[in-house]
This record gives structure tokens, C-alpha cells and sequence, in this order.
């Protein structure tokens, strides 16, 4: 064999090893609830249940409460147990439980945050995570500030093993920050604080840009395009809507425009988004100008289970779930999605088992992760029912499996496509029409083509 070709032949075994995908756990709202017993009356056995009936409760929990600790401990061991060498961990907060802020304090969520990273570093020592603050990872819950204070001083201390001192110093003054991704050149994560943009935190209202978290993603992102570097955007609340409630979004207006202005000027070193918030399994498409899908936001669901209490929400709980991402290293590229489940009606009668819920690339046949796969699974999901009800009963993590109707659909399928306020009031239009007429937005829109046409 000549040098030249051996020289090739290297090169090509080189290339193949690393041509294999890395893969990271996404986790989020953990949600423990310390009070969490079977001792008591089904109204008592947590705090988090507000005296709804824990009509099932057992070990691992039930459907009105935030997590147990023996529900906590089963989720971090059935990660060691399915993927014990990660290449990262993103963890996406709100670590403490639904109950009024009376009841916790600064002390008391401070303790729950640490006893959580405990547990993480004990089970994954060696492995490298990126965990951002939720809203209710302060007190009194979604009020965190734009400025120092002594829960971000306290938490920094906590991840200090996980935050270089540049992100310590960010930390303690916005609760953002950005670290290299694997340690290497060329690749970088994106932390941010994104509870500051809430409809809910009064210490915000009027602000152009809290902490100044605006203007520093951009120019990180800047020097990211600047530097050649793939960059993955992690955060608690995303922007948008959520799915399960028509016309509910989380951030104000200004905050949503601009959180879009940011990743439609960067996107292209933007290779992914990872929130949570939901506790639902989603995603969001963003687009540009010329309707190109050019990026997509994964919201994983969450670990606790708890119903939510919000108005006009039906039966809005769900299994326990976790994630791996696979990725292309050399690339970034989302590659594809694996979400593990808690089954909490089995795990309580029989044992914790934790199993594949499903494969985004096997469920939706998509060959991979990228937006465009994502924008035509999207597609699949706004023209084919059968598709529809896959994801429908996905998002909740298997836990409501009843059908998805017309407003249903409406409401996933805007929610999903139009982050944007205005786009996203004109979908429910748009769609809901289409439902009206029994037509698909294509035969909405080749009727209005001819309208125009003929006028
Ligand atoms: C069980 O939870 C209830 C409701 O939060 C609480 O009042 C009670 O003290 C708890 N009992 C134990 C034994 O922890
Ligand atoms: C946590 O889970 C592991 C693995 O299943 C088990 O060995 C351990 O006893 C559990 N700890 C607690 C406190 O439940
Ligand atoms: C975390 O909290 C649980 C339940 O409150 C407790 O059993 C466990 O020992 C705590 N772990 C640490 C490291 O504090
Ligand atoms: C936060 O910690 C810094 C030192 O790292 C200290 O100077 C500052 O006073 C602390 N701020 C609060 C509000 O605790
Ligand atoms: C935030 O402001 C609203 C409206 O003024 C008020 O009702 C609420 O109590 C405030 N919340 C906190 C935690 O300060
Ligand atoms: C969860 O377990 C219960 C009890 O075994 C079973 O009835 C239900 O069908 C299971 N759900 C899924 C999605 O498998
Ligand atoms: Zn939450
Ligand atoms: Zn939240």
C-alpha cells in the first residue's frame, strides 16, 4: 500500500470515529416536594396537591403532586442506567414545588436547589452540566431580579464545579451565562435567564433589557459567528405559546419580539434550543423572513407529574419523562430524540420501570432533528390525525391519551408554528377556518389564490 493511500485510508477510519453521534440528557422541572407522605388523607399527602385528593398515590407519586424524592432518586438512577457516560447534562430548572410562597422562603428553596445538584453530582461526578434557574428557583417564585442578589450569589456557589469565573460573574449579577460546550473550541452553550422576560416578574415590568442579558447574548452570538462556533441556547421559559391553553403566553410582548429578533439574526450558529417550563413535550418552529424553517426550539417534558391548576386547562397532567439528544459533534446538528418515561400508574401497583417512550426519527420518519425534519413533522402533524394523535398523546408523556379534536389541533399546530404574537392570532384564524371547512391550509389557501386571482 502506497503512503498516499495509506494516508487516505487513515483519514477515512478517523473521520468514521468521529462521525459517531454524541449524546446528552436533557432534564427539567424536577419539582420536588418534600412533604410528599402516605401517611395521611388522600388531601394531605402533599402540599403541592392543594388539597386535591391523591386518589393513587403511592411511592412513586401521584398525578396532583410534584415529585416524591423516592420519584427524584428513580429518575437520576434510570439516566445512570440508560445512558451512564453523557457527553453533557442540560438541566432546565424549577426545582421546588407548587405550594404558596408562605410556605417555602429563600432558605427552603435554596435547600431544595442544592439537595437536587447533590444528588446529579453524586450519580454523575464526572460529567459536565449546564442548569439554568426557573421560576420557581426563587422567592417569592418568578419574581428574579435584574441585579445581584444572594440566591444567584448562593446558587453560583452551589454549580461553582460547572461555571468557569466569567459565568460565575454573570451568574450572580443576571442568572445567565456561557460556558464552552465539551470543552472544546468551536463549540458553545448558551445559558440564559429567561424568567426575566416573565409576565409574572413585577421586578422587570418596563425594562428594555434586564441585566443587560439582551445586549450580552447578542454580543456573545456575534463573536460565536465571528469565531466559527456552533452553539446550542438553553434556557427555563420559552417564549411563545403555550399548547394546551389558546392564547397563553409566558413572556410580555417587547420580550417575545425581541427573544425572536436574537435568534433570527443568529441562527445560523444557533443548532438548537432546549427549554422547559411546559412540562409537556413540544416544540417551537422559528422561520424567516422568506418562510424558511430555520431553527427549532425542544421543549422536553417535565419529571414531576403535577396537574396543573391553570384555568382552562383539562386534566393537564403527565408521566414522568427524560430525554437523550443525539448530535452530530462535529456539526451540532440535533440528530434525533429519545424520550424515556415513567409509566406512574405501573410504577406504583408493580415496580419504577423506566422505557423508550418513543424515537422522533422512527415515530415521525424523519431522517433527522434538523428544522427542516422538524418543519415537516410539523406538516405530518397539521394534515394526517394519525400523526396528530401520535403527538397529542406524546405530549402529555402517554399520560392523556384521549382523542385530539379540531380546537386541539389548532392550538398544537399554532402553537408549534408561530412563536410570534401576531402569526401566531392569524394561525388560529387560518387553521381554525380550515377545520370549519374540513380542508387542509392548502386547500384554504389555493381557494383564496383563486378569490385574488379573480379579482
Ligand atoms: C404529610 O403532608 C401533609 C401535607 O403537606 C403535612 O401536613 C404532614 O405534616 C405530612 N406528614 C408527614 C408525616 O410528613
Ligand atoms: C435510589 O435508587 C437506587 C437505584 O434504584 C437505589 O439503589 C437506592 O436505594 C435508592 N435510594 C433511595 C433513597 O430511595
Ligand atoms: C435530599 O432530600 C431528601 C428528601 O427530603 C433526603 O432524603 C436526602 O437525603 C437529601 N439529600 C441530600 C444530599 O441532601
Ligand atoms: C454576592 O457575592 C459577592 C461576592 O462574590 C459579594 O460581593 C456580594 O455582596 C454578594 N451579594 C449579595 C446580595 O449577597
Ligand atoms: C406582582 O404584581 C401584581 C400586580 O400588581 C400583584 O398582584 C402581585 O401580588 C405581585 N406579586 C409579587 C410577588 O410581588
Ligand atoms: C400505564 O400503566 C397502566 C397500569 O398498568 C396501564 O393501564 C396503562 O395502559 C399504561 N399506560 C401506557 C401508556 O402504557
Ligand atoms: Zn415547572
Ligand atoms: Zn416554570
Amino acid at each position: 500500500m502506497s503512503a498516499a493511500r495509506l494516508l487516505l485510508l487513515s483519514y477515512l477510519l478517523f473521520k468514521e470515529a468521529h462521525a459517531q453521534p454524541g449524546s446528552f440528557w436533557h432534564i427539567t422541572d424536577l419539582h420536588l416536594d418534600r412533604t410528599y407522605n402516605l401517611t395521611d388523607a388522600p388531601e394531605l399527602v402533599c402540599a403541592s396537591s392543594n388539597k386535591r385528593p391523591a386518589a393513587n398515590a403511592g411511592k412513586f407519586g401521584d398525578y396532583v403532586c410534584d415529585s416524591s424524592w423516592h420519584l427524584i432518586n428513580s429518575t437520576v438512577y434510570a439516566m445512570k442506567a440508560i445512558l451512564p457516560d453523557p457527553d453533557f447534562i442540560v438541566w432546565t430548572g424549577d426545582n421546588t414545588p407548587h405550594v404558596p410562597d408562605e410556605d417555602l422562603g429563600d432558605e427552603e428553596v435554596l435547600n431544595i436547589i442544592s439537595n437536587l445538584t447533590h444528588i446529579i453530582k453524586q450519580v454523575f461526578p464526572r460529567t459536565k452540566v449546564y442548569s439554568a434557574l426557573g421560576n420557581h428557583d426563587y422567592h417569592p417564585k418568578s419574581q428574579l431580579p435584574a441585579r445581584p442578589n444572594h440566591i444567584y450569589n448562593q446558587t453560583a456557589a452551589m454549580w461553582q464545579d460547572w461555571l468557569d469565573p466569567e459565568s460565575q460573574e454573570t451568574f450572580k449579577r443576571g442568572g445567565y451565562y456561557t460556558e464552552k460546550l465539551l470543552s472544546r473550541t468551536g463549540f458553545r452553550m448558551l445559558v440564559l435567564n429567561t424568567n426575566l422576560y416573565s409576565d409574572h416578574n413585577n421586578l422587570t415590568v418596563g425594562m428594555d433589557d434586564p441585566a443587560g442579558q439582551f445586549l450580552w447574548a447578542d454580543r456573545v452570538l456575534s463573536e460565536a459567528a465571528d469565531n466559527k462556533e456552533k452553539v446550542y441556547v438553553i434556557g427555563h421559559i420559552p417564549p411563545g405559546f403555550f399548547e394546551k391553553k389558546r392564547g397563553k403566553p409566558w413572556f410580555t410582548p417587547e420580550f417575545n419580539q425581541k427573544y425572536l429578533d436574537l435568534i433570527q439574526k443568529h441562527h445560523s450558529v444557533i443548532l438548537g434550543q432546549f427549554f422547559g417550563h411546559h412540562h409537556t413535550d413540544s416544540f417551537r418552529m422559528f422561520y424567516s423572513a422568506e418562510d424558511s424553517p430555520i431553527g427549532t426550539m425542544f421543549l422536553s417534558p417535565g419529571v414531576t407529574p403535577w396537574k396543573t391548576t391553570l384555568p382552562g386547562v383539562v386534566d393537564g397532567a403527565n408521566n414522568p419523562g427524560i430525554r437523550v439528544f443525539e448530535y452530530d459533534p462535529q456539526t451540532l446538528l440535533v440528530k434525533d430524540v429519545v424520550t424515556h418515561y415513567l409509566n406512574l400508574t405501573y410504577a406504583n401497583v408493580a415496580r419504577g420501570r423506566w422505557e423508550k417512550e418513543y424515537r422522533l426519527t422512527e415515530s415521525f420518519r424523519v431522517p433527522d432533528a434538523s428544522p427542516a425534519s422538524m418543519h415537516q413533522v410539523l406538516e405530518l402533524i397539521a394534515n394526517n390525525h394519525r400523526y396528530l394523535q401520535k403527538y397529542y398523546e406524546f405530549n402529555s408523556v402517554s399520560y392523556d391519551r384521549t382523542e385530539c379534536n379540531r380546537d386541539c389541533r389548532v392550538d398544537h399546530v399554532c402553537a408549534a408554528r408561530q412563536v410570534d404574537f401576531n402569526r401566531y392570532e392569524s394561525c388560529l384564524k387560518i387553521e381554525g377556518a380550515a377545520a370549519i371547512y374540513g380542508g387542509s391550509l392548502s386547500v384554504l389557501s389555493v381557494a383564496v389564490g383563486v378569490v385574488l386571482a379573480s379579482r
